[in-house]
C-alpha cells in the first residue's frame, strides 16, 4: 500500500513527533503548533540506524540542504525550496573559520528553516502562513511563501528597518508593524489572525529546525568528518543552536562522531540577554527580559519558548553563554568583514566579539578550532 495524502510527501523514516520537555506524541499528518499537553516545543524523530554509511545518507550531487534528504522528515520531491543551504566556510585566521549564512537566499539562514517548515505546512493543508519577526524570518517566509503560492502575513516590530519591511512587501507578503519587540508582535498576531492561520514562529512549529539543523551536517562534511571544537552562535530563539545540537545527536546515533561534542557558545547582546541570564544563575529555564534593546535585531527576544532547550544544550556540550556590549557590536561586525570579506550583520559582529574575548580569556585555547556564524547579510540594516 502506498501513503497518499500529506504523509506521501513525508520521508517515510520520519518516525514520530514528541514534545520536547514531556515527551507526549502527536500524529504526524496533521498540522501541529506546540505539545498539546504542556504548552512547550514539539521535536522531529527520525529512525536512525547505527553504523550508518555517510555515503547513504549524502547526496553529494546536490547544492544545498537537500543533499541530507535521508535525514529529513519532507521528501525531496515535496520541498519548496530556493537552493538553500550548503554555503561556504571562510576562514578568518589560522583557526577561526566563519560560516557564511549571508549566501542563503534572502540572505540568511532563516531561508533554511523557512524551506522545511514552509514544505511541511504546505503538505499538511495549510492555507495562510503567518509569523512574528526581528527580520530576516519574515523575508524568508515571505520568500518560500511566494514560491510555494500561499498567502502571507507578518508581524514585525515597527523599528524593524525598512530593508526587511520592502522585502516581504516584494514577495507579495502582508506585513503589519506592531510596537515593541518581536514579543508584542507575536501577541497581535495572536488576536488578528484567523482560526485557519498556520504560525510558523520560532519553535511554535517543530519543521524549521529541520532545515537548521542541516547547518550541523554541513559542518561535519566541512571538517572533513570531524567538527569543530567550539561554535559561536547569536542566539535570539535559538532555532540554530537547537537544530545543531539535535543533527550531533543524530550523528552519533548513526555513528559517525562519539560522545565529544563542539563547546556551543550562545551569544547575546547586553540589552536582551535572558539565555545568558538563565546560564549564570543556572536555571532550567529562561527568565523573560524586562525592557528589551538591541539593534542586533535578531537578538532581541526577550522570552524565547526554547529557552529551557538552549540551556541544556549549552551545559551538555561544556558550552557557555556570553552577553557582548551594545556599544561594541556595530564595530565588531565592521571588524569581522574587515578581517575577512565577509557581509557581516550585527548579529555575527556579537558573535565575533564574544569569540575574541573567549580567546583573550584563554577559554578558547589558541589550538582550538573555532566557528564563528554570520547569520546573515548586513546590508538590510544600513
Ligand atoms: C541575522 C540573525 N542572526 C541570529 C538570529 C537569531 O536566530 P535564532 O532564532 O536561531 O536564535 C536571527 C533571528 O532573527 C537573525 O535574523
Amino acid at each position: 500500500m502506498t501513503a497518499s495524502g500529506p504523509v506521501a510527501s513525508f520521508n517515510p523514516e520520519f518516525e514520530s513527533l514528541t514534545c520536547f520537555d514531556c515527551g507526549a506524541h502527536h500524529e504526524i499528518g496533521r498540522l501541529h503548533s506546540v505539545c498539546e499537553s504542556c504548552g512547550l516545543p514539539l521535536q522531529v524523530n527520525m529512525r536512525l540506524k547505527p553504523d550508518t554509511d555517510p555515503a547513504s545518507v549524502i547526496d553529494r550531487s546536490i547544492y544545498s540542504l537537500w543533499r541530507y534528504s535521508k535525514v529529513l522528515p519532507v521528501l525531496p520531491e515535496a520541498a519548496i525550496t530556493l537552493t538553500e543551504g550548503w554555503t561556504p566556510l571562510v576562514q578568518a585566521d589560522g583557526q577561526t573559520w566563519v560560516k557564511d549564512e549571508a549566501r542563503n537566499p534572502t540572505g540568511s539562514f532563516k531561508a533554511r528553516g523557512m524551506s522545511m517548515g514552509v514544505s511541511a505546512a504546505v503538505a499538511l493543508g495549510a492555507r495562510r502562513l503567518v509569523a512574528p519577526s526581528a527580520g530576516n524570518a519574515a523575508g524568508a517566509l515571505a520568500a518560500y511563501g511566494a514560491a510555494a503560492g500561499v498567502e502571507v502575513l507578518v508581524a514585525m516590530p515597527e523599528d524593524t528597518p525598512r530593508q526587511f519591511v520592502e522585502e516581504c512587501r516584494q514577495y507579495g507578503a502582508q506585513v503589519e508593524l506592531v510596537p515593541g519587540t518581536i514579543a508584542d508582535s507575536g501577541r497581535w498576531l495572536a488576536e488578528h489572525r484567523s482560526p485557519d492561520d498556520f504560525d510558523l514562529s520560532t519553535l511554535k512549529e517543530p519543521f524549521r529546525v529541520e532545515g537548521k539543523k542541516t547547518m550541523g551536517y554541513e559542518l561535519w562534511e566541512q571538517f572533513d568528518g570531524d567538527l569543530p571544537d567550539v561554535i559561536v552562535y547569536p542566539t535570539g530563539g535559538g532555532t540554530g543552536l537547537v537544530g545543531m545540537w539535535k543533527a550531533f545527536d543524530e550523528m552519533e546515533a548513526m555513528g559517525w562522531i562519539g560522545a565529544t561534542r563542539p563547546r556551543l557558545v550562545s551569544v547575546q547582546s547586553d540589552g536582551c540577554a535572558p539565555v545568558v541570564e538563565g546560564f549564570r544563575r543556572n536555571n532550567r529555564r529562561t527568565e523573560p527580559w524586562p525592557d528589551a534593546r538591541t539593534t542586533a535585531y535578531g537578538l532581541r527576544v526577550p522570552n524565547p519558548i526554547a529557552g529551557f532547550i538552549c540551556l541544556r544544550a549549552l551545559r551538555e556540550t561544556g558550552g557557555t553563554a556570553i552577553a557582548v556590549p551594545e556599544s561594541d557590536i556595530e564595530k565588531a561586525a565592521a571588524a569581522l568583514s574587515a578581517a575577512t570579506g565577509v557581509d557581516a550583520c550585527p548579529e555575527a559582529g556579537a558573535a565575533w566579539a564574544a569569540h575574541e574575548t573567549l580567546r583573550d580569556r584563554g577559554w578558547i585555547g589558541p589550538e582550538e578550532r573555532t566557528l564563528v556564524f554570520n547569520t546573515g547579510t548586513g546590508l538590510k540594516y544600513r
